[in-house]
């Protein structure tokens, strides 16, 4: 037997002025599309904006519906939208942002499993690491890759790392 880590280097900045102003004008376009969610049930607006390696920029937003597993978190509807209208075209960076009542949520957001999978799946297609930002009023996390949200994804008839 033998023991493995697997180490996350995450970026922390306290203050979202803090960011570099490519990465602060992906975070407002994420805020934007939160705006535009359609979240009656859960009032809780998420919004994603993807940037891909084209220099595009594709939003998405948490779409619930009255049959509540139907509904779809913002990162998937971004993702699949980036890979509807610009197929085989990498992410370079996600940027998520999040808010309840009007109000974006202090601490970062921090995508779902099922939305890992999919971020992972993404980055795996392509060959550049996709950049994720975590927005929070409060503090703004920066990932350098996918892979590190999902250290042992599911990988079909391919080895984990
Ligand atoms: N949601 C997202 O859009 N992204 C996440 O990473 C977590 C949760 C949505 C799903 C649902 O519409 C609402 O937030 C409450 O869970």
């Amino acid at each position: 037997m033998k023991q493995r880590a697997f180490t996350v280097r995450v970026a922390e900045y306290d203050r979202p002025e803090e960011l570099p102003d490519q990465q602060a004008w992906l975070v407002k376009m994420a805020k934007d599309a939160a705006g535009n969610a359609y979240a009656p049930y859960s009032g809780y607006h998420v919004g994603a904006a993807v940037l891909l390696s084209n220099g595009k920029v594709v939003t998405g937003n948490n779409q619930e519906n009255a049959s509540y597993p139907s509904g779809l978190c913002a990162e998937r509807v971004a993702i699949f939208h980036a890979g509807s209208q610009y197929p085989g075209v990498a992410v370079t960076t996600i940027a998520i942002a999040a808010m309840e009542g009007g109000v974006f949520q202090e601490h970062p957001v921090s995508p779902c499993g099922g939305c890992r999978q999919v971020l992972y799946e993404k980055e795996a297609q392509g060959e550049t690491p996709m950049e994720v930002i975590l927005y929070g009023t409060g503090m703004v996390r920066v990932l350098r890759s996918a892979t590190d949200l999902l250290p042992l994804p599911f990988s079909f008839r391919k080895k984990n790392p």
